[in-house]
């Protein structure tokens, strides 16, 4: 009988990505993924039966470090009911010595722990563990050089994450990740084609291209010359069978005019662009070291709505940062109703230990932001409801996701702006075939024309065309 690996992500698509590299290995190595129960567990659902456990792990907020603890707790009733599962934790919240301190002080049952610079070790670490029975512990090195050709066992067909580049320079006062993901390094141009050919000739239709601020990617191209986040984006406009090409994220301070070009010219990028602000007041954005202000972030918004008319704009907020004060909060919430944006991600600050910001005195007090927050929530959503009614009676190309699980209506999938589309069962022709190919049968990875019927805050309704 094959062993079987069960794996838990928290955070962003990086670590998405970094557990996709782990799965591989692990397929690699003869391991299968864990069945899920019969009676659904949540994340831990076919973790019982895992010869493997691996927690990869978040730290970008305070919750997402308590999430994790959490976690380990349920961890730690696995391990003492079957002694030979493997637990290991990675991402991270392993990359901070803290952590990493009260992981051995706390949590000896714990086998393996790794940071986000030691996947490719991951199979000697795995060896170590398994054949002398010890625990192996490999964090806080810096990455010396990009590791290629790692395996993947990849989470979807139709859809792709692929790294153009690792790490950060940026510090922005409040954020971990600089250290935790360490210098930012760029994958060579050829290297990325070279992927992004295998999965579209594979039958992956729409690639997200990965980096914390892929503005600032710098590829060594093969004559010696730097090649360009827009040339990067020209260079994979260009493959075959490939039909859609998004990217995240992507900082204001260095969003060239040559991305917005892009924007114009290129058939596959697709209308949407995730372009986090943080906040509306120039006062902030400084103690943030953004380095841009509101009204660059306005121009340049307008700017890609003028090259790429109907472009989707979505953004990140931080509510109650450090000596927020009511007028820096109102500046904010005058951005948003200028900007109007399509859809917001908006996080309550925390302090994160390390980061300059956590040590300002005037932090500003939780019941202060959680009025903030809720203000600017309601605002938001309300936007998003009126530029979504805009899109009721159009008919609009949306890549077939899968069915729909939740609500048993049919298919679900994305417009080009990244809407999500509940599809209608409608006389038999949508829902997902069994029998491939069959007359009518819609399959995930298929773009189809649908007409938008019903909108909401966060979904669409809508019918084949
Ligand atoms: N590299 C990406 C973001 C990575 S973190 C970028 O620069 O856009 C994702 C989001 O988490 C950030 O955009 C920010 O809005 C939020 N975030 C990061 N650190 C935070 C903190 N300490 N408190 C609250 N939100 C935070
Ligand atoms: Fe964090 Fe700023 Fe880097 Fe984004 S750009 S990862 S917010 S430091
Ligand atoms: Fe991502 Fe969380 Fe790390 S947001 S980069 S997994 S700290």
């Amino acid at each position: 009988m094959k062993k079987k690996y069960h794996i838990i992500t928290l955070g962003c698509q990086m670590n998405e990505r970094d557990s996709e590299t782990l799965a591989g290995f692990l397929e690699e190595r003869g391991y299968e993924k864990a069945a899920p129960a019969s009676s659904p567990g949540g994340v831990f659902d076919g973790a019982d039966s895992a010869d493997i456990l691996i927690l990869n792990t978040c730290s970008v907020r305070e919750n997402a470090d308590n999430r994790f603890f959490g976690l380990l707790g349920r961890a730690k009733h696995i391990k003492e009911r079957r002694p030979e599962t493997i637990v290991a934790v990675c991402g991270c919240m392993m990359q901070q010595q803290h952590i990493v301190d009260q992981i051995r002080g706390s949590y000896g049952w714990v086998d393996m722990v790794f940071g986000t610079h030691n996947i490719h070790e991951f199979p000697r670490l795995l060896e170590n563990v398994a054949s002398e029975s010890e625990k192996a512990y490999r964090v806080l090195g810096a990455r010396e050089e990009i590791v290629e050709d790692l395996p993947a066992k990849r989470a979807y067909g139709y859809k792709a994450f692929v790294n153009i580049m690792f790490g950060c320079n940026n510090f922005c006062t409040y954020c971990i990740v600089p250290y935790t993901r360490g210098r930012e390094q760029s994958r060579r141009p050829e290297d990325i084609l070279r992927e992004v050919e295998g999965l579209a000739a594979a039958g992956t239709k729409e690639v997200m291209l990965l980096g914390q601020n892929v503005n600032s990617y710098r590829g060594a191209g093969a004559d010696g010359t730097a090649v360009d986040f827009p040339a990067l984006i020209r260079m994979l406009d260009g493959v075959d069978g490939l039909a859609r090409l998004r990217f995240m994220t992507s900082h204001p301070k260095d969003l060239s005019d040559g991305l917005v070009e892009a924007f114009a010219r290129c058939r596959t990028l697709c209308p949407s662009i995730h372009l986090p602000v943080q906040a509306g007041s120039n006062a902030v954005l400084a103690r943030m070291n953004r380095r841009y202000t509101r009204e660059a972030y306005m121009a340049l918004v307008e700017k890609l709505r003028a090259a790429r008319p109907g472009i989707a704009v979505t953004t990140d907020l931080i509510v109650g940062f450090p000596g927020e004060t009511d007028a820096d909060f109102a500046d904010t919430m005058d951005l948003i109703e200028r900007v109007r944006f399509d859809a917001a991600f908006t996080f309550l600050y925390s302090p994160r230990q390390g980061t300059p910001a956590a040590t300002y005195e005037d932090q500003v007090p939780e019941e202060v932001k959680h009025a903030r927050f809720n203000r600017m929530v309601e605002r938001l959503n309300e936007i998003t409801l009126e530029i979504n009614r805009g899109y009721v009676g159009r008919t609009l190309p949306v890549l077939i996701e899968g069915p729909d699980k939740a609500r048993r209506t049919g298919l679900t999938g994305r417009t080009e702006t990244n809407k999500l589309v509940n599809i209608l069962a409608g006389d038999g022709d949508a829902g997902c075939a069994s029998g491939a190919g069959s007359a009518g049968s819609v399959q995930p990875g298929d773009i189809r024309d649908v007409r938008i019927t019903d909108v909401n805050t966060f979904s669409f309704t809508g019918e084949l065309a």
